[in-house]
């Protein structure tokens, strides 16, 4: 199936809730998505990629994350406002560079949801392994949380993952995450082990040597298989990085 008509019927699925049946879907590739639907009451939504100039997306975005939120998704060192903007460019070039698929929810023009899959266009330590596995984040700000936004982004992503023929998608999430550990459960994702990670950077920067890491965290590495032909590979793989993170 396309990644159009696949986002079509998860999308068309979720507005079913709401009893909601218009719905634009114009996504050629995963580096060119655009889906727009209304809610009534709530306003018009539309999910697209990341693109150049969107700096002040991201801020406007983390100004609706709480403390707990920008704990809990840590891909951009928010505490640190020096490094924040050179982050957030390097999240849009990767995003521009189809390095990332990354997108934006907003709703009536602002983001209210960020998601990604890390190194969709190509991971290489995963392919070292024979394996081509992209790494899933999500966020909603916290005003709009509990609303299924957030399980319509992870099968958003998973579509994307789909449609560039990957093998599975993985994540991690940490242990005190409720909310992210029920998200990912309901849209099929299995727990594989634990996992020592890196907080407020690119985790596969660190894993390249590329950046270094001052907070860690033991979390929940998840995975969706998609190619059960290359599942041993695959969590194989897995496994090879949860010992890799131990000596980061
Ligand atoms: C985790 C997060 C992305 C989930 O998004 P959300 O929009 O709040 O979640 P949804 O409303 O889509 O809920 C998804 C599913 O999980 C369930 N769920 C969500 N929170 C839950 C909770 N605290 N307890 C039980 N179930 C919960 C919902 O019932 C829903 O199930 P359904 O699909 O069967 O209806 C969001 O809460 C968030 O951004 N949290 C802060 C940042 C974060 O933790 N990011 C993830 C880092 S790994």
């Amino acid at each position: 199936m396309s990644l159009a008509l696949d986002l079509h019927d998860l999308l068309k699925n979720y507005l079913r809730r709401h009893g909601v049946a218009e719905l634009t879907v114009d996504a050629v590739d995963a580096w060119r998505l655009d889906a727009a639907f209304t809610l009534p009451g709530m306003g018009r939504f539309r999910a697209r990629n990341v693109r150049a100039g969107d700096v002040p997306a991201f801020h406007a975005f983390g100004a609706g994350l709480g403390a707990r939120a920008k704990d809990l998704f840590s891909p951009y060192p928010w505490h640190e406002p020096a490094t924040l903007d050179g982050a957030f460019r390097a999240a849009i070039d990767a995003a521009v560079g189809r390095v990332d698929a990354a997108y934006f929810l907003e709703r009536d023009g602002a983001p209210i949801g960020h998601c990604f899959l890390w190194k969709a266009g190509g991971n290489p330590h995963a392919r070292a392994h024979g394996v081509e596995v992209p790494e899933l984040g999500v966020a909603v700000a916290d005003a709009w949380q509990g609303r299924g936004f957030g399980g319509l982004m992870v099968r958003l992503l998973t579509a994307v993952a789909r449609s560039l023929h990957a093998d599975a998608v993985e994540l991690t999430t940490a242990l005190e995450n409720e909310s992210g550990w029920q998200t990912y459960r309901r849209a099929g994702y299995q727990y594989v082990g634990l996992i020592r990670n890196p907080q407020f950077v690119d985790v596969t920067a660190v894993a390249a040597g590329a950046v270094t890491a001052a907070v860690w965290r033991d979390e929940r590495q998840m995975i969706l298989l998609l190619n059960d032909a290359h599942r041993d590979a695959v969590l194989h793989y897995l496994a090879v990085k949860r010992e890799e993170a131990l000596t980061m």
